[in-house]
């Protein structure tokens, strides 16, 4: 796992986070069950399970006892000392006594937690579980967790399974600690992108059809990606097409293939994309541009499993993960009858919304120098930074090109940057400092439009909940809205709720 610090934020980088989905299921009080104990009754010492004790103060009867039951253990008091006893690419059983440690000791404790090769198991207490965020990093991170006392052997069983469940786990190629490729990184902080990892973790444990809703340039491909590595179709390949880039009459032959002799010039049989993805994952961007005729054929695909090939006669069964992406607005499309809703149903089983970059807060600054990291070789000299008028343009500027146009930005900033700091005009964002005569008014404005973005982008575009967030009722929340040209943003917050931004502003209280 890579993790590296800016202006006091932590950066998670997504691909080497290895956040799991916890295991979690009721707490387990007294011994192990019965059938346990008897399936349990020998040490199993015939492969090295290793096991990471982290406790303020450790139970030395608990380690003796571990030991004998076939363990090699190893004690930690603090995260940092934890952190350094866990070997790349090996698995481990984990138990982090929560107990002992304060909550500004938490921080350090998820680091250690979100290795994705340790199956942690957490000890705690009521009053420990009273807190939110012992209650959180146990849900994120832990297969299981327990209050204390607890047996010893229980303990045991417990670790056993933990340590089973990572054993099954390719540490080698998805693990955390082997380093992944940069370009792979989802960089993320804000409560929105954790919201984002947490779905991705979901939904890619499901077979089920997604569909990626988020504007140009937000990393709709990066999280399709992203799912179809952590999916168990990742060693099968990904296979994306961009619907928009195919000329319409081209589509239906790339997408199914076709057979030799089906058409003029078709001198050899030609596999198509849904067919070369076979036990992978198919990524169907821009699936808003896809022309009617081939929405019958994807139709048709998703309901029956088979395609036939242009020209063929034979129904060929393919195995298939379907993902699909759009920065347009489908819901609209459909109503203007340019989709077909039975296809968009099919392809919606599950929903992620990507938050628009304006919209992740200090994450905006946190990107840019994860980008200026990644390419500040470009530049003969050495770049250390950003000056405090670039941050600010940076944070005062829309993005509508999101992460992409900060990527380009920065980028080209490198390039020209005359300084060892990358000034806004840098940026081409001079426009956006102070410099720029600011009222308090605009200042204000700004911020209220922001916040409110950020919030219903938190709900998903659900306004009771978005507006007790930012408290104030439903009805300033739309009239708010309306200001702020926020009523037709469905498409960016996913527009789940009740098609909210259409009701009347009043008399919905
Ligand atoms: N959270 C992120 N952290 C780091 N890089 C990111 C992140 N999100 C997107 N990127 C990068 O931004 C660029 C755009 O991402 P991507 O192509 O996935 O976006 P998109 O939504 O599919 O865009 P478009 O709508 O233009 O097709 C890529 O270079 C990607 O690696
Ligand atoms: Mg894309």
């Amino acid at each position: 796992m890579r993790e590296s610090s800016h202006l006091g934020a932590t950066v998670t980088p997504f691909a080497g986070a290895g956040q799991r989905l916890a295991v979690t299921g009721p707490p387990v009080s007294g011994d192990a069950p019965d059938a346990v104990r008897a399936r349990d009754a020998k040490p199993e010492a015939a492969f090295e399970r290793t096991l990471l004790y982290i406790a303020r103060a450790p139970d030395p009867l608990l380690g003796a006892y571990l030991k004998s039951r076939g363990w090699e253990l190893a004690v930690a008091r603090t995260a940092h000392e934890a952190s350094r006893l866990v070997k790349p690419e090996a698995a481990y059983a984990g138990i982090v006594d929560l107990t002992g440690f304060a909550p500004r000791e938490f921080a350090g404790l998820e680091a250690v937690l979100r290795l994705q090769q340790v199956g942690w198991i957490a000890l705690t207490d009521d009053s420990r579980l009273a807190d939110a965020d012992v209650r959180r990093l146990i849900r994120h991170y832990c297969f299981d967790y327990v209050h204390v006392p607890v047996s010893h052997a229980t303990l045991d069983y417990l670790v056993g399974h933990a340590f089973g469940m990572v054993s099954l786990c390719d540490l080698g190629a998805s693990g955390a600690g082997a380093a992944s490729p940069d370009e792979d990184e989802m960089v993320g902080t804000c409560e929105a992108m954790q919201q984002l990892f947490r779905t991705i973790r979901k939904v890619a444990n499901t077979d089920a059809t997604v569909f990626i809703s988020g504007e140009s340039g937000t990393g709709k491909e990066l999280t399709a990606l992203a799912i179809h590595e952590r999916s168990p179709r990742r060693k099968a390949p990904f296979v994306p097409i961009n619907c928009g880039a195919i000329p319409h009459h081209l589509l239906q032959s790339e997408l199914f293939g076709y057979e030799r002799g089906a058409f003029t010039g078709a001198n050899q049989r030609k596999i198509g994309r849904v067919e070369s993805a076979n036990g992978g994952t198919l990524f169907l961007d821009e699936i808003g541009d896809l022309p009617m005729e081939s929405q019958a054929s994807l139709l048709r695909f998703l309901q029956e499993g088979k395609i036939e090939r242009l020209g063929g006669h034979e129904q060929i069964p393919v195995d298939v993960r379907i993902i699909s992406a759009t920065h347009v607005d489908l819901e609209a499309a459909m109503r203007d009858g340019h989709f077909r809703a039975d296809l968009f149903h099919r392809l919606c089983v599950l929903r992620v919304d990507e938050p628009p970059l304006r919209a992740r807060g200090k994450d905006i600054e946190i990107l840019a120098h994860h980008v200026l990291h990644k390419f500040k070789q470009d530049s003969a000299r050495r770049i250390r930074g950003f000056t405090p008028d670039a941050i600010e343009a940076m944070y005062n500027y829309n993005w509508p090109g999101n992460v992409r146009e900060l990527i380009n930005r920065v980028r080209r900033a490198i390039v020209m940057a005359e300084s060892k700091l990358i000034s806004a005009e840098d940026l081409d964002l001079a426009h956006f400092t102070a410099q720029q005569t600011v009222t308090l008014a605009q200042a204000r404005e700004a911020a209220e439009r922001r916040a409110i973005e950020a919030a219903l982008l938190r709900h998903r575009h659900r306004l009771t909940e978005a507006a007790a967030d930012l408290g104030i009722s439903r009805v300033t929340l739309y009239r708010l809205m309306g200001t702020h040209g926020l009523r037709d943003e469905k498409t960016f917050f996913g527009g789940e709720a009740e098609n909210q931004a259409e009701l009347p502003p009043e008399g919905r209280e």
